[in-house]
């Protein structure tokens, strides 16, 4: 295939949705940057490699050097500590934006998170346009990345696509991911398409695949340019709890959306900083 991409940086090439990208992108982009803190092997000769920490944002400048497309998928991926959160997710993104920026980069699309929806019930079908409703800190830090991303479009014009990623997995193995499941190859489709999409100047899209029981709307992909092919319906005959019916109004967020969930994160807070006998 003769490459058409131009120069594609990935950040988080070593975790698991960077690696099917890695290998999807291979012999379509001129070159492909591969960033990430984990050490990751050179796999081809349009692969570069660099070892940093999105902390750094001299590095991730530096790193962008050249970049006509950045595809950013580093960060902590579930629930913390929101410190920790706001650090890795929250500053990381502010830092591979700030550097896209400079380095005039034309596109840059952003790993998003459905969670930043959450609250809403089971029985809605939500759009990107509708109000946030986070079902934990984590969802938090991608409502402010999403935030990041639209100042940056406004204020900078740089192009940005957000993907409200689903439940990324090989296949549907819980009743959640009925609705939820982003299959590897709508999960690849959905990323080509945000990347090659012509004159975007801000859009968010939730990237989650054609599953009968899904509550997003799949509308702002489309007009992307990618209409997702899977349905875990196809494996719901496998999935424990599957003829169960979802109480209509519970959280969208399923067991995310637990208080427990949270607590434990905000008590790994607490007792950081005042000791494990410290206030509870
Ligand atoms: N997997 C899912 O179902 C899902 C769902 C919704 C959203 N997302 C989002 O998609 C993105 C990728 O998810 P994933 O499942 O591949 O996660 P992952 O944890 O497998 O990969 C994340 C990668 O980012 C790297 N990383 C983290 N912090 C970094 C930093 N400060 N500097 C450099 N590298 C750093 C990690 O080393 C890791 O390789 C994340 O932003 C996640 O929030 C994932």
């Amino acid at each position: 295939m003769t490459p058409s991409l131009g120069t594609v940086v990935v950040t988080g090439a070593a975790g698991r949705i960077g690696t099917i990208v890695r290998a999807a992108l291979r012999d379509e982009a001129r070159h492909l940057v591969l960033i990430d803190r984990d050490h990751l092997d050179v796999q081809s000769p349009a692969e570069r490699v660099i070892r940093l920490d999105l902390a750094n944002l001299e590095a991730v400048v530096s790193a962008f050097d050249g970049a006509d497309v950045v595809v950013h998928l580093a960060g902590v991926p579930d629930e913390a500590p929101l410190a920790d959160l706001l650090d890795a997710n929250v500053l990381g993104t502010y830092h591979v934006l700030e550097a896209a920026r400079r380095q005039q980069v034309d596109r840059v699309v952003i790993a998003s998170s459905n969670r930043v929806t959450g609250f809403y019930p089971v029985d809605t079908i939500v759009d990107p346009d509708d109000p946030v409703r986070p079902d934990g800190f984590y969802g938090v830090s991608k409502v402010a990345i999403e935030a990041l991303a639209r100042l940056y479009a406004d204020k900078f014009a740089l192009s940005v696509v957000c993907l409200r990623i689903g439940s990324f997995e090989d296949r549907p193995d819980e009743a959640r991911y009925l609705a939820t499941w982003l299959s590897p190859r709508d999960c690849v489709g959905f990323i080509r398409a945000a990347i090659t999409a012509p004159t975007v100047s801000f859009v968010t899209a939730y990237a989650v695949s054609a599953n009968t029981r899904r509550f997003w709307d799949l509308d702002a992909g489309i007009r992307l340019g990618y209409t997702p092919v899977d349905n875990a319906e196809e494996y719901a005959a496998g999935v424990a709890g599957a003829e169960v019916r979802t109480d209509p109004h519970s959280p969208q967020g399923g067991g995310y959306a637990n208080a427990d969930y949270t607590l434990r994160h905000i008590h790994e807070h607490q007792r950081a900083r005042t000791g494990p006998s410290g206030p509870r």
